[in-house]
């Protein structure tokens, strides 16, 4: 099967004042066809660069793609122009952010917004860009689509700018949708109703997704598989259940044990001592040894490779290092 996505060693750095940052520093991930990838990872540990960067939408400068591949439906897109790249987005790969605000224009109407994209990607005229704009705005549970369509972004309430970004993401049924905590911003019962529409786009369109998230509840509802990131790197994935059953990586575990359990008061919960390091381009050995209750002294020479430990399970770590030769 090949995968929608493939993303091989990338390498995404920004040139800053303060020196080279690599904010992705070596990502492998891929998703196939009609999966839901979770990517998860503390804050600043390379999860939206990664995302920007399958849309070659990183800011440049200060921001640089220096190495890797990225495959869509084996094609790497890296080499291509612009011009190319704008057919892409929104047509094979729609991306939905947490602030709908970002993407949405509020100089024009959402269906203006709608039609653009639908008569720019699909070759629609306009009467039927409308009308297929107007039954997209239903289909993501937007009451009274028709007069929705003559509103500005901003007269909406969050959830449903949230509705209608993920209406026009999907205008065009793209192969892949990227999703950037698309529900933090979002009160609880809102929050729950996008997941689900997220989820029923998968179901019913097959549509793959990388969903980003803090939230490992999330993850365990709505993914397949699951990243997870730190410092730039991915450092385990696998199948959810595999992760969640037997994580291998010691800073997996410690995501998992944060997760507040029922009756568990705020007092009690654990987080992961220490911080997430500042970013290097002569950083040495794991990321997480400084933090790391099970560090050796291999750890902090020499970074481990992201090794198969068991089926379509892999972790990067020197406590589960015993077979390097299957390195991805
Ligand atoms: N415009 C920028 N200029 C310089 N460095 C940047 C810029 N954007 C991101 N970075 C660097 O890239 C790192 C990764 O950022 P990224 O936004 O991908 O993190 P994240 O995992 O999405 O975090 P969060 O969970 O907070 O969204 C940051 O720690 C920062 O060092
Ligand atoms: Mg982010």
């Amino acid at each position: 099967m090949q995968p929608v996505l493939k993303i091989e060693d990338l390498h995404t750095h920004f040139f800053t004042e303060r020196g080279e940052v690599p904010a992705v520093d070596g990502v492998d991930l891929y998703i196939n066809p009609g999966e839901i990838l979770g990517v998860v990872g503390e804050s600043g540990c390379g999860k939206s660069v990664t995302s920007l960067s399958v849309l070659k939408l990183v800011p440049s400068p200060p921001g640089q793609i220096v190495g890797g591949r990225i495959l869509l439906k084996g094609r790497d897109i890296l080499p291509l122009k612009d011009k190319e790249m704008r057919k892409i987005r929104g047509d094979s790969v729609a991306m939905i952010f947490q602030e709908p605000m970002t993407s949405l224009n509020p100089l024009f109407t959402v269906g203006q917004q709608i039609i653009e994209t639908v008569r720019l990607h699909r070759g629609l005229a306009r009467k039927e860009a409308r009308a297929h704009g107007v039954d997209m705005l239903r289909k993501v549970g937007i009451p009274r689509p028709e007069a929705i369509m003559d509103e500005y972004p901003h007269r909406l309430s969050g959830g449903m700018r949230q509705r209608v970004m993920i209406a026009m993401a999907v205008s065009c049924s793209p192969e892949l949708l990227i999703a950037d905590e698309p529900t933090t911003a979002l009160d609880v019962t809102i929050q729950a109703q996008i997941l689900e529409l997220i989820r029923q786009l998968n179901e019913e369109q097959g549509t793959a997704i990388m969903l980003i998230t803090h939230d490992l509840g999330v993850v365990a509802e709505m993914c397949h598989r699951v990243a997870v990131m730190y410092a730039g790197k991915v450092v385990e994935e696998g199948r959810v259940r595999d992760i969640f059953k037997n994580p291998l990586h010691p800073y997996t575990r410690g995501l998992i044990e944060s997760v507040p359990r029922m009756n568990e008061t705020r007092e009690r919960l654990y987080s992961i001592p220490g911080q997430v390091p500042v970013l290097s381009t002569d950083m040495q050995g794991c990321r997480f040894a400084p933090r790391c209750a099970e560090v050796m002294e291999v750890c902090a020479q020499s970074l481990p490779a992201l090794t198969l430990q068991e089926e379509q399970h892999h972790c990067r770590c020197w406590l589960h290092a015993k077979e390097q030769e299957d390195a991805v």
